[in-house]
């Protein structure tokens, strides 16, 4: 348990509190991953991963995180499982349990399958991304790696550019960034921004300068072709052309913008090489900082199991 949360499903249910919490433990983690220390504080403890969709970062950071507190890891390989033969996605979820499971992160293309997970098996249900909804763990390291380098969240504007529609991580984004206190503006063309935010208080451009303006963070997101209709726009080359953050588009930004991305990226599509491996870009800690912001969100929710 983290204060009333037996599970963390996304970002909707957490508090600005909650987020600070989990960011200050962060801290902590990150610390012991720099020492190269091992600690031993969840030695009693099991995770096991689920996942339905391809991973790289999610999945092996969890499993690293858990390494790194002394937990048993187990990796259901869901491709060569008895998903195979129709076992049901809450019996596999009580099998894992059944096997001693404290902790299950489900990752599940239907949006919603972790909170059904919740009320089925007592584990500590993850959400490592379901469908287009949620995906609360990168936003959460994502909000710390800003406050890594900005010392604050609250004040600064976040622009996120690129499949705003099908990206569960710039949902859980724009949730997590305005209760701390961000200005967040989105760009992309019309198709790819969903309707529901033109009501909100968020910034929404059709053009990259126009969101990138005064920027302290430059957040691209991926093109996700395997979640979209085709039509949404007229080729991947011309979505680059328009929309690509390339070093001209950067310098709308303010100079000592952060650039991020969640990863996977499509190299030259929605950023260019240059943009990724170049000076402001903090790709490749956003990484570690998955490792640490894991650690913690093990850590805070195995406490009164603790206890
Ligand atoms: N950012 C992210 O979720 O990456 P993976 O799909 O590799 O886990």
């Amino acid at each position: 348990m983290f204060g009333e949360h037996k599970d963390l499903l996304g970002i909707k249910q957490l508090s600005a509190a909650d987020i600070g919490s989990i960011l200050e433990c962060a801290g902590t983690m990150k610390s012991i991953m720099t020492k190269r220390e091992k600690s031993t504080a969840l030695q009693d403890y099991s995770l096991a991963t689920l996942f339905y969709e391809n991973s790289t970062r999610t999945r092996l950071s969890f499993e690293m995180a858990g390494m790194n507190l002394g937990m048993n890891v187990l990796n259901m390989a869901v491709a060569t499982s008895s998903v195979n033969k129709g076992e049901s996605l809450i019996d596999t979820a009580r099998t894992l349990q059944a096997m001693g499971a404290d902790f299950i992160i489900v990752r599940h293309q239907s949006s919603g399958a972790p909170h059904f997970l919740s009320k089925h098996v007592d584990a500590c249900i993850i959400n490592a991304g379901d469908g287009m909804h949620e995906h609360p763990t990168q936003s959460l390291l994502d909000l710390f790696t800003i406050q890594q380098h900005k010392g604050k969240i609250e004040g600064l504007k976040v622009a996120i550019v690129g499949d705003i529609t099908h990206s569960r991580v710039a949902r859980s984004n724009i949730w997590a960034l305005s209760k701390m206190g961000a200005q967040v503006a989105v760009g992309a063309p019309q198709t790819l921004i969903p309707t529901e935010l033109q009501q909100t208080g968020i910034g929404v451009f059709n053009s990259v300068h126009e969101a990138l303006l005064d920027a302290d963070v430059v957040m691209g997101l991926r093109i996700q072709k395997e979640r979209q209709q085709s039509g949404l726009f007229p080729s991947i080359g011309e979505y680059s052309r328009f929309f690509g953050v390339d070093a001209n588009r950067l310098r709308f930004a303010k100079p000592d913008a952060l650039v991020m991305h969640p990863g996977p990226v499509n190299r030259g599509v929605e950023l260019t090489s240059e943009v990724i491996d170049g000076s402001q870009s903090v790709i490749e800690e956003q990484i570690t900082n998955g490792v640490a912001v894991r650690m913690a969100i093990l850590q805070l929710f195995s406490k009164e199991r603790t206890e």
